[in-house]
């Protein structure tokens, strides 16, 4: 059947959806699938009312519009239309960062000590509580859209700002010091790790997108330690009620213990991104990443 390729959208993720999207399509269709680019949810509804599709493969990125939040999944539901990667209900809690460390938190899992933003909040006593550095965050963006490091006490009005800009809720997280990791999942298997290692700083947009000299070491981890991230990783994946393909980003602190910070329903495919990364260490070439995602709307 006709396959529509999901992306671009009105998220602030649309570029970065856009460039995923350009990717998985050209794989699909080497693939032989027959296989068609389509901008947006609206662009979408249009096509499937008139019976254009048959499945969906969904690379929008983020919320409001960007198709990563449950509201898409919904539709799609009550559409009776298959589409890749998790439900309503894993899709919404993961673009809510607050609300999946507070379900974390009630299983037992590890994730870093945070507080909710409320509108008026007193956050220089939120920061004193948490211990400073931390950082702030829209709860519902991603590509680190919005977020920012506070390192001293000054830094704090600058980082609510910003986050601010993108309106709905807040948090303040304390910051890991150690490695960044992240661990792609795919289907019922936790993939290689991936440590991340920014030139400078931490692993914000830029270094995400448009910096080349981030460094990449996959596994990221070695032997009981790569073992626990990846078990750890699929814990956190299902207590979100995840399912399908996605990625968990996790830190790893100095003294070795793992801290979790959320889970991307969606992940970057572009040519920077982690999981495609992950895959070929396996010997999964992108090519069929992508075949086997779709795959898992034929059942
Ligand atoms: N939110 C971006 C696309 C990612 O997690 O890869
Ligand atoms: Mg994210």
């Amino acid at each position: 059947g006709r396959v529509a390729v999901l992306m671009g959208g009105t998220s602030s993720e649309r570029e970065v959806s856009l460039d995923s999207g350009r990717n998985v399509l050209e794989a699909l269709q080497s693939r032989g699938v027959d296989a068609h680019a389509v901008d947006g949810i609206p662009a979408l509804v249009d096509a499937l009312v008139h019976g254009k599709f048959d499945r969906v493969f969904n690379i929008l990125h983020g919320n409001k519009g960007g198709g990563e939040d449950g509201v898409l999944q919904g539709l799609l539901d009550a559409l009776e239309v298959p589409y890749t990667g998790s439900g309503v209900l894993g899709c919404a809690l993961s673009m809510d960062k607050i609300r999946t460390k507070q379900v974390w938190m009630s299983a037992g899992l590890p994730t870093p000590r945070f507080e909710r933003l409320a509108v008026g909040a007193d956050v220089r006593a939120a920061a004193l509580r948490l211990g400073l550095p931390v950082f702030v965050k829209p709860s519902s963006e991603g590509s680190s859209v919005g977020v920012a490091r506070v390192v001293d006490e000054p830094g704090i009005d600058e980082a609510i700002r910003v986050a601010t800009q993108y309106g709905g809720e807040m948090l303040m997280e304390q910051m890991v010091v150690g490695d960044e990791l992240t661990v792609p999942v795919l289907g019922d298997v936790a993939l290689p790790s991936i440590r991340i290692v920014p030139k400078q700083g931490w692993y914000d947009y830029n270094a995400k997108y448009l910096a080349d000299d981030t460094q990449y070491l996959c596994p990221g981890l070695e032997g009981a330690q790569e073992d626990a991230i990846r078990a750890l990783a699929l814990d956190a994946f299902r207590a979100a009620g995840c399912s399908g393909w996605g990625r968990v980003d996790v830190m790893r602190d100095r003294n070795g213990a793992l801290q979790l910070l959320e889970v991307n329903t969606a992940p970057g495919m572009t040519s920077h991104s982690l999981v495609p990364k992950s895959a070929r260490t396996v010997g999964v070439e992108f090519d069929e990443l992508c075949w086997r995602i779709l795959e898992q709307t034929l059942g």
